[in-house]
């Protein structure tokens, strides 16, 4: 049914336009309390047997959207009524910004992919914590995804970073350094550990500062060399930082100028994940982002050592109750490999 009205209907618009009004649907679903609650009742995952607990926070599943659709942290609520575990808002910047002109969001449908070069577009961290501060009717675990602000020069970036993360951190359950969009020049030079040491250093120093200390993550591109992923992994570890989000789109391909995302995605992302997992073990939580687009997939990223997994081009094609539907699919795979909990299959073909 989805899949006809994405084909007759939806890819007859402009992909952002779309993403516009879906966002602005979800946001005034937040102000229905009655519907969104009846809805996170239905679609939000309830079993105990998916239940997972990363960094001190308690997820009640694995699968949670990924960064970018909701960059201004205005409908996690609504988000989380579909079925999602999590959302991660943002890339929040220190400044507002408009990111690169339209069109800059395009649909690769027989791929199943994406390719966006939206370049940051929001509207600053302090809108964004306006947002943050209202009180919720549902639970939803909200991570906080933030970049550097396109018109600072790279030599600023730490403070740059560190301005969002005053702002941001104290309402986020885990924040997010992000270095790996392809659309803001510069930003993923900033992967390379002499960089990174210090930004990371310094934006720990004000997670670790909040009442809650709030757990830091750091999210890569899959395009970085095989020794990089190592020295980021080593780096995470030395510092302390809580996890890694791998991975952001890719450059390697060679349609539109952008980011893509979605299958295409899938191999890499999954062979980054198992290239951390030997690196790090347990002493991480990592998060699986790229490709996923079904229960197959979520359960191989499990498997190979992620403690959650996010999606968000596997959404767009997959449809409004997709994530519901993989999480419902979830727990009887738990059940039906005799296990308790969904816990028991992290890493186990690590
Ligand atoms: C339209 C679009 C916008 C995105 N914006 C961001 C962003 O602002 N920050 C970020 O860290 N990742 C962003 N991403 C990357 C996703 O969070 C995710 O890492 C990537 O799309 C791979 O997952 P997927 O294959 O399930 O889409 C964006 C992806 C898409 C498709």
């Amino acid at each position: 049914m989805y899949r006809l009205v994405f084909t007759q209907v939806l890819q007859r618009f402009d992909a952002e336009a779309v993403h516009r009004l879906t966002v602005a649907g979800l946001a005034l679903l937040a102000r229905l309390p009655l519907l969104k609650r009846l809805l996170h009742q239905a679609y939000a995952p309830h079993d105990p047997a998916l239940r997972v607990s990363a960094f001190g926070v308690h997820f009640p599943g694995p699968l949670g959207l990924a960064a970018g659709f909701d960059k201004d942290a205005a409908c996690a609520e609504g988000i989380a009524a579909l079925g999602f575990s999590h959302v991660e808002v943002g890339t929040i910047t220190a400044h507002g910004q408009p990111g690169n002109p339209r069109p800059r969001l395009f649909r690769l449908p027989r791929q199943r992919a994406l390719i966006n070069r939206m370049g940051f577009n929001n509207e600053g961290a302090l809108a964004a914590a306006r947002r943050l501060r209202r009180p919720r009717s549902v639970p939803v675990v909200v991570g906080v995804n933030i970049g550097k602000t396109k018109v600072v020069p790279e030599s600023e970036a730490v403070g740059d970073y560190v301005a969002s993360a005053r702002t941001l951190a104290p309402l986020a359950d885990y924040l997010v350094v992000n270095v790996s969009s392809p659309n803001t020049p510069g930003l993923r030079n900033l992967q390379a550990v002499t960089l990174l040491r210090p930004l990371l250093t310094a934006v720990k120093e004000v997670a670790d500062a909040t009442p809650r200390r709030t757990p830091l993550l750091v999210k890569i591109a899959p395009d970085l060399a095989d020794d990089d992923i190592d020295a980021v992994a080593d780096l995470a570890l030395e510092i302390g930082l809580d996890g890694i989000i791998a991975t952001n789109t890719t450059i390697r391909h060679s349609g539109e100028q952008g980011g893509l995302s979605g299958r295409p995605l899938k191999e890499r992302s999954l062979e980054v994940l198992r290239r951390l997992r030997a690196r790090v073990g347990d002493r991480l939580t990592l998060v699986s982002a790229g490709g996923v687009e079904d229960v197959d997939d979520v359960w191989e990223r499990l498997l190979a050592g992620a403690t959650l997994v996010q999606g968000y081009s596997g959404w767009i094609y997959g449809g409004p109750l997709w994530a519901a539907r993989i999480h419902r699919q979830l727990a009887v795979r738990v059940r039906r490999h005799g296990m308790k909990s969904i816990t028991e299959a992290i890493g186990r073909t690590a």
